[in-house]
């Protein structure tokens, strides 16, 4: 594996230590796209490890059936698994992929379920970091922490992470694990980009105060953050040329255009723009991006090393204003 400009943090408070960009895995063995053959996907998990991307996320839902996602993945990562974090998910109906789920799917009897299926998926012994994919309402949090804690102590397990939940269930979740004296989560996935900043209202101050690491998915916007569907248009074969249409239908073109100019007018590539500024977030461990191609891996990569100033902060504000803390009120 060569070492390029990618740089490298711990995962919060924790000694987990990852690329400080990862590669998304939700595009591997999806319908439609590049990444659909296993050729594509070797592509670009090859790219990745090339470029010294050390983090892989992927879920036991992702694919055009649940669990596709994590075998092509373990295929394409091949004798390199071990030098590698493999980050997986339960929680998400896997539709029986990982068996019966009796809609409780933070229970202990389905987390010791799911997390052999995927082991078995991944081809590997242990998964490096495991994701709760979404808060489960009706199982208590103290009988999912507790049998993610099994799962540590086992060795199958070596870091949790908790994904879509609110500010007030991460810190259910870390008073819950304190109490306990078992392993807490040391991080947290959840949707932020410069266009959805509502992550910063409750989430990313929480992550912060209880020292986890906070992963943004959707980093770029599903791609609108590119600068490729600037002309209100979306490309061919692009991902919103085939899902979630109304994004590049309703986008606003007058805040794509300011901040095209923005990067331009600092020699920057839009793809630079929504990657460091999410990487100079104090919480952020590591910023996620799928990718359909091997070029896009490899932008992505070199794309989380621009320092913004603080004026050049506010000026990003003024083109995606933060999210006014009376939405909560
Ligand atoms: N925890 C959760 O609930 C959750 C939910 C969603 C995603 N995730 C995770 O987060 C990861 C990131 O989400 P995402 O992949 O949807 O992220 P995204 O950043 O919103 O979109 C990535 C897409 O943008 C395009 N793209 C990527 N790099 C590009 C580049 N350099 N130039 C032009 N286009 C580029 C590609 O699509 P095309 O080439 O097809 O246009 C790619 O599939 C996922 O892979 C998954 O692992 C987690």
């Amino acid at each position: 594996m060569t070492q390029n400009t990618i740089e490298y943090r711990q995962v919060g408070h924790s000694g987990l230590t990852v690329s400080t960009v990862g590669l998304g895995c939700n595009n591997l063995g999806r319908p439609g796209s590049v990444t659909e053959t296993q050729e594509g996907a070797d592509a670009v998990v090859h790219a990745a490890l090339e470029e010294g991307i050390t983090l892989f996320d992927v879920a036991d839902i992702y694919g055009s059936h649940p669990g596709l996602s994590e075998t092509m993945l373990a295929k394409s990562l091949g004798s390199e698994r071990e030098k590698v974090v493999v980050a997986t998910k339960f929680g998400l109906d896997a539709q029986g992929a990982n068996g019966p789920d009796w809609g409780r799917r933070g229970s202990r009897k389905y987390i010791m379920q799911s997390v052999e299926a995927s082991l078995r998926r991944l081809g590997t012994d242990y998964i490096d970091l495991y994701y709760l994919h979404t808060p489960d309402p009706q199982t208590p949090i103290a009988e999912t922490l507790d049998a993610l804690d099994d799962l540590v102590k086992q060795g199958k397990v070596l870091y949790l992470g908790n994904s879509n939940m609110a500010g007030w269930q991460i810190a259910e979740a870390e008073f819950t694990a304190r109490m306990s004296g078992g392993n807490r989560f040391v991080a947290s996935q959840n949707h932020y980009n410069l266009m959805d900043r509502r992550a910063e209202l409750e989430v990313t101050p929480a992550a912060e105060a209880f020292g986890l690491g906070v992963m943004p998915y959707f980093p770029l916007a599903n791609g609108m953050l590119t600068g490729k569907y600037s002309a209100g248009k979306a490309p061919e074969g692009s991902r919103l040329s085939y899902v979630r249409q109304h994004m590049v239908e309703g986008a606003d073109l007058e805040q794509l255009k300011a901040y095209g100019d923005f990067a331009a007018a600092r020699g920057l590539t839009e793809v630079q723009v929504a990657f460091s500024w999410l990487a100079a977030q104090k919480s952020v461990a590591s910023v996620i991006a799928g990718a359909t191609r091997p070029e896009q891996v490899r932008e992505n990569a070199r794309a989380a090393s621009w320092k913004p100033t603080g004026e050049d902060l506010v000026e990003l504000d003024a083109i995606f204003p933060k999210v006014p803390r009376t939405a909560l009120f």
